[in-house]
């Protein structure tokens, strides 16, 4: 049923040469190619890439008289990837238009997203040939050749700049540093909200060899340490980040800084309702995480004056990607075409579509626009129809009130769940008391802040019925 329809289909994927377009937030989807596995086991490939910006998932479904049917669910994204792109060609639409942000002193952030086995590591880290990984063609290695390339022009070589990595995983609540045989690491944030890890290996890299080095130690402790306490990759955020600095005052101060997320897989998620107790706590961690990753990116994507970073040690990490002008992030959600893993892939599909929300149509809707294109959230349409139509500078307010005032709300039940996850957080014994307590206290403060927004929201809408009250 699904090779025949995928038949009638007109197909156009992106090309290497297709143009790059600049954007704060950028969220493309890369599928991989069916693997021995799935092969033998004779599985189909659920997913049609359309063209350079669109897909299908092809979703099969039986009605309740057990007739077969396929759903097929269409998706937009900035860029579409199917399984014959290189790492090289997902690279040069994703990180590489960043590396200018951060020499121009800002943040750039990019992120693997998506379910165990899809392509997280084989994107970031570089290509496996058995189970050895060439770094030097991930996502981590090519920015380390721009990087370098660009240090080398006149511009910036007599800005004497100097380039340091570091590379961290985060699992659970704690920070373990990679480049120092897994050591636990403490997280402070000071009075400015200024998020450090204590301790962290900062290595000065001279060149592009040099960063290899760095990412081959620490995917090697990554892996081996996974292997020995038995724990899969998939439950930890693995962070390579690359730091610009320069000489002023004598002091080295940090230019720009490029961090490289190999994210946990989604579908541990899911294991926050299964049985060990363990695994439900790492689940409700990761996904909390995720969460809370998707909202600070959608903030920053609106320009939102609240961030929610404290809703995980990740976003708390990287707080500095989530705020001003000059932040930009990509987001390269991966996908498994097999029949089998298409719950996991909807379920991918659909957080990535959350983080930036582009009409199937065509138009981009939500970043800017929330308020028409939200079916999370009951939205009291009715009374924006019932605006009269005499009053056009009224009747522009009143969606402006709905919109900000449904976004606080949205904040306010995002903070909600994560004050609850932090609650489970208090049951689990390898957590410290006082880190969850900090956590939990700092985050029923931003829930404080945003409901006074709400509160003015709510006060201004009201302001507005009343001056109307004859028409209502
Ligand atoms: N685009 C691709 N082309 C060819 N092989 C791929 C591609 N993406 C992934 N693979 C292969 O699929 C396997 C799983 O990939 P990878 O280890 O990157 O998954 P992952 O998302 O990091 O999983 P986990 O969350 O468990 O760490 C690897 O053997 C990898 O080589
Ligand atoms: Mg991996």
């Amino acid at each position: 049923m699904i090779m025949d329809y995928k038949t009638t289909l007109d197909v156009h994927p992106l090309r290497a040469t297709d143009p790059v377009v600049d954007h704060q937030i950028t969220v493309c989807v890369r599928k991989r190619p069916l693997n021995v596995k799935e092969l033998n086991k004779n599985e189909i490939d659920v997913i049609t890439v359309q063209s350079r910006d669109r897909l299908i998932l092809h979703e099969p479904k039986q009605k309740v008289d057990l007739t077969k049917y396929l759903d097929n669910v269409n998706f937009r994204f900035d860029y579409v990837f199917d399984d014959t792109v290189a790492n090289e060609v997902v690279y040069k639409f994703t990180a590489q238009p960043l590396i200018k942000t951060i020499f121009e002193g800002g943040r750039a952030t990019c992120f693997a997203y998506g379910q165990t086995g899809s392509g997280k590591t084989h994107t970031m880290g570089g290509e496996f040939k058995g189970k050895t990984q060439n770094f030097s063609n991930g996502i981590y290695g090519l920015v380390a050749v721009d990087i370098f390339e660009l240090l080398s022009t006149p511009t910036y070589r007599q800005m004497d700049l100097a380039v340091s990595a570091s590379f961290f995983e985060i699992y659970g609540n704690f920070v373990y540093d990679l480049l120092a045989k897994r050591k636990r690491l403490k997280v402070w944030e000071d009075g400015n909200q200024k998020v450090q890890i204590i301790d962290l290996s900062e290595i000065i890299v001279k060149n592009v060899s040099d960063v290899l080095e760095i990412i081959k130690k620490g995917s090697n402790q990554r892996t081996s340490a996974h292997t020995s306490a038995n724990v899969s990759s998939s439950r930890s955020h693995a962070v390579f980040q690359i730091v610009l600095r320069r000489i002023e005052g004598g002091n080295m101060k940090v230019l720009g800084k490029f961090s490289l997320i190999d994210l946990a897989g989604n579908e541990r998620g899911a294991d926050t309702f299964k049985s060990n107790r363990q695994t439900r706590m790492e689940g409700a961690v990761i996904n909390r995480s995720l969460l809370a990753l998707k909202e600070c990116i959608r903030a920053l994507g609106k320009k939102e004056t609240h961030c929610p970073f404290r809703g995980s040690k990740l976003t708390q990490i990287l707080r500095d990607s989530f705020i001003g002008e000059n932040s930009r992030t990509c987001m390269i959600a991966l996908i498994s075409p097999g029949v089998s893993s298409c719950e996991h892939t909807l379920n991918t599909l659909r957080y990535a579509d959350r983080v930036k929300e582009l009409a199937v149509g065509g138009e981009d809707v939500s970043l800017d626009n929330d308020f028409v294109n939200d079916s999370d959230v009951c939205s009291d349409d009715s009374s924006a129809s019932s605006i009269p139509e005499e009053n056009p500078e009224l009747t522009d307010n009143f969606c402006k009130v709905l919109q900000a005032h449904q976004s606080v709300i949205k904040q306010c039940v995002e903070l909600h769940k994560m004050t609850i996850d932090s609650y489970d957080n208090l049951q689990n014994e390898s957590c410290s008391k006082l880190d969850v307590a900090l956590n939990w206290k700092k985050m029923l403060e931003d829930t404080i802040n945003v409901q006074k927004d709400a509160h003015t929201q709510a006060a201004i809408y009201y302001d507005l019925l009343c001056k109307q009250k004859w028409k209502y």
